[in-house]
């Protein structure tokens, strides 16, 4: 099993101190930095936009992976990679062209990411697994930091990773990923862990071993063969998933 890739949200950092804490991070071990770009109409808060994450860059080489939770993707796609974004995911609900927008993102030459809130079902990427490098799975409902891990979630990142099948996708998954989580996570298929408060808390002296932390608990996941990695993908598994949430 390839070793997690841990992506800080910066989302939970000090904004005063930008690059003081996306260099803090990154030396603490995280390879991604996960830049949340909320504009207050596809999500109720507001965030940053293409001038903050060009600062992000901050002379770090970490790879910038750019979460969009903005109305109007299309628009503001070129923008992001122009301010230096590595990757760029959008999210399916955002845009009725999403085809469009993935195959946007990587004509810059970007990696290209689609994102599925929790009420969206896995049957939104059947004609899109072929034209982007990562799918994320949202285990809350965008807009915050510091929320509670959505249980269901961990069927969805299961159902989505037998989507992916062999392709060469990251499977990432964001939203209350803890410790205590972790290794739950990466069982049901995912390979990237976003996290802002289990990596920001306790300020920058405890980041290292928060993100050790989390990579140490990821670590226990049982391979897939011990997993039972033989999910049934019917409509009758719905069913089973409801009998899962007893
Ligand atoms: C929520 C963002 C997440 C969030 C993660 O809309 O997409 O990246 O900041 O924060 P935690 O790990 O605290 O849930
Ligand atoms: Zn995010």
């Amino acid at each position: 099993m390839s070793p997690v890739i841990i992506a800080p949200s910066v989302l939970a950092a000090d904004f005063g101190r930008f690059c003081e804490e996306a260099r803090a991070v990154q030396e603490a071990g995280a390879e991604w930095l996960h830049l949340d770009v909320m504009d207050g109409v596809f999500v109720p808060n507001i965030s940053f936009g293409p001038d903050t994450v060009r600062a992000f860059r901050c002379g770090t080489r970490a790879t910038l992976d750019v979460h969009l939770m903005i109305a109007r993707p299309d628009e503001f796609v070129s923008r992001f990679a122009d301010a230096g974004a590595d990757r760029i995911t959008v999210h399916a609900e955002s845009s009725p062209h999403v085809h469009r927008t993935v195959t946007a993102i990587r004509s810059l030459g970007k990696k290209a990411g689609v994102a599925l809130n929790p009420a969206t079902h896995e049957d939104v990427l059947g004609y899109l697994l072929d034209e982007v490098d990562l799918v994320l799975v949202m285990s809350v409902n965008p807009g915050f930091g510091g929320q509670k891990f959505i249980p269901m979630a961990l069927e969805k990142i299961r159902r989505v990773k037998a989507l992916i099948g062999k392709r060469p996708i990251h499977l990432q998954v964001d939203g209350g990923v803890t410790r205590e989580n972790a290794a739950s996570i990466i069982e049901a298929g995912a390979t990237v862990l976003v996290a802002g408060s289990a990596v920001f808390e306790n300020g920058k002296a405890a980041y290292k071993e928060n993100i050790a932390g989390l990579r140490g608990h990821a670590a226990r996941a049982k391979p897939a063969t011990e997993v039972g990695d033989n999910l049934v993908l019917s409509s009758t598994s719905r069913s089973s998933t409801k009998h899962d949430r007893t």
